[in-house]
């Protein structure tokens, strides 16, 4: 076991939290398709109840497969524990949650993921909770827009589409000086690209709908805790009871079981199980994923059609030196958007194409496609798409694992017939 924490990120993907030997010989995770779980005795399910053995109930609180894909996540980000969700809004939902109560605040981001962003500005503002918006790579900003009532920063590795890289060792010091954890949405960079714990973030979430499954084929979320936060009285008064029964875990536990568990947010074990297939190739569909971004930015940065490219691959890009340094140079993601004459372009540009899929997900292995301002954005005033950086010329494209030729000759001969 402790050999297994010493091994490369690329076995470790492929290793960790494997348990053959208790799965009868089976080397994939087995599927515990059961609503509820027998007990030997009347004093088991109430030790169980009580949270004194780790054994399972009721499949709205813990499922068996479930419980090695969060081993497995938990390991590759570096963290103490993680709680499996139904999908990366349940795994944003719960922790934030957890984290406030009404009448707090918290600070984050204009660069958010579009349900985010709703969830936090019109969904919390009805409990009397304000986020306080700011420049993700404005670090005066985060640090002015802290005060009393701050529970949290909270921050997307690589935003959601505006692309910008937050240096996390930075914001992590800045939250930690005034008690405050950082909570990441690490779902664009993934553990292979970046591990926010390692840079002193407190708790990672991921939507693993994305490139963690990586195949457009099941839905879910994860809230992993580094268990290092030592949630200070003063600001977290609530805490105590969830710091007394799991010490380091504490966060863990108030998001499992004031929330998750009663909100019902259960991933099915299905799904864990199509999200553990696909996590075996998470590191090498990464290198390709980004291998073919970087060369698909090239490829549109000389189209005369294509009026500008924002990729942190490129060298001008202004988050691209912390994209390096944070990322050690493995790459910049698989995700990067560019802009058009205008929405008529665009629409015409996704109708002329023959191969890419127009659909709303990212980190397929497909190449995707889509027009966040008419389709995810639509609803949203014009002002605040602007403060979201979504403009009406703007294409998003989810760059997939195919024949990087393929994908540059279908968005070339799109292109080329654009009128
Ligand atoms: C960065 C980011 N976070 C969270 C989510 C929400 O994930 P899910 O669709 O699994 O709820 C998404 C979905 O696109 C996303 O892109």
């Amino acid at each position: 076991m402790n050999q297994k924490k010493n091994y490369h990120f690329n076995t470790k993907v492929i290793h960790a939290a494997q348990s053959s030997g208790d799965w009868h010989g089976a080397t994939l995770p087995p599927i515990f398709q059961t609503a509820s779980h027998l007990h030997p005795t009347a004093e088991n399910l109430s030790q169980t109840f009580a949270g004194k053995t780790t054994d399972h109930v009721y499949m709205r609180l813990t499922n068996p497969t479930n419980r090695i894909l969060e081993e497995k996540l938990s390991a590759l980000e570096g963290g103490k524990g993680a709680v499996a969700m139904s999908s990366g809004m349940a795994a944003i939902t719960n922790t934030c949650m957890a984290l406030l109560r009404a009448g707090d605040e918290f600070v984050t981001g204009n660069s958010l993921f579009m349900s985010t962003y709703l969830l936090f500005t019109n969904v919390f503002k009805k409990y009397g909770i304000t986020a306080r918006l700011v420049e993700s790579v404005d670090y005066d900003a985060i640090e002015n827009s802290i005060n009393s009532k701050t529970r949290f920063v909270y921050l997307e590795t690589i935003g959601n589409p505006k692309m910008d890289i937050p240096d996390l060792a930075l914001v992590a010091e800045i939250a930690h000086k005034h008690g405050l954890p950082l909570v990441i949405d690490n779902t664009l960079a993934t553990p292979y690209l970046c591990r926010p714990i390692e840079l002193g973030v407190d708790v990672v979430i991921h939507s693993t709908t994305k490139y963690l499954s990586g195949h457009g084929d099941a839905m879910g979320g994860v809230v992993i805790d580094a268990g290092s936060f030592p949630w200070p009285e003063e600001r977290f008064p609530d805490f105590q009871p969830f710091i007394d029964r799991k010490g380091p875990l504490a966060l863990l536990d108030k998001v499992w079981r004031e929330h998750h568990i009663n909100f019902g947010t259960t991933q099915a074990p299905f799904h864990a199980y199509l999200t553990m297939i696909g996590l075996d190739t998470l590191a090498l569909r990464m290198e390709r994923h980004m291998d073919n971004t970087l060369k698909v930015a090239d490829y549109l940065r000389e189209k005369p059609e294509v009026k500008w490219v924002n990729y942190p691959g490129s060298k001008d890009h202004p988050s691209h030196n912390i994209a390096e340094k944070q990322f050690e140079d493995k790459g910049f993601g698989g995700m990067l958007t560019f802009g058009l004459k205008d929405q008529a372009a665009c629409f015409q540009f996704i109708d002329n194409l023959r191969m890419i899929y127009h659909l709303a997900n990212l980190g397929d292995c497909k190449t995707l496609v889509i027009h966040p301002y008419s389709s995810q954005y639509v609803s949203f005033d014009d002002d605040t798409r602007r403060s979201l950086s979504i403009t009406a010329d703007m294409i998003r494209l989810s760059v997939g694992i195919e024949a990087v030729s393929d994908i540059c000759n279908d968005l070339g001969q799109s292109l080329d017939r654009l009128q």
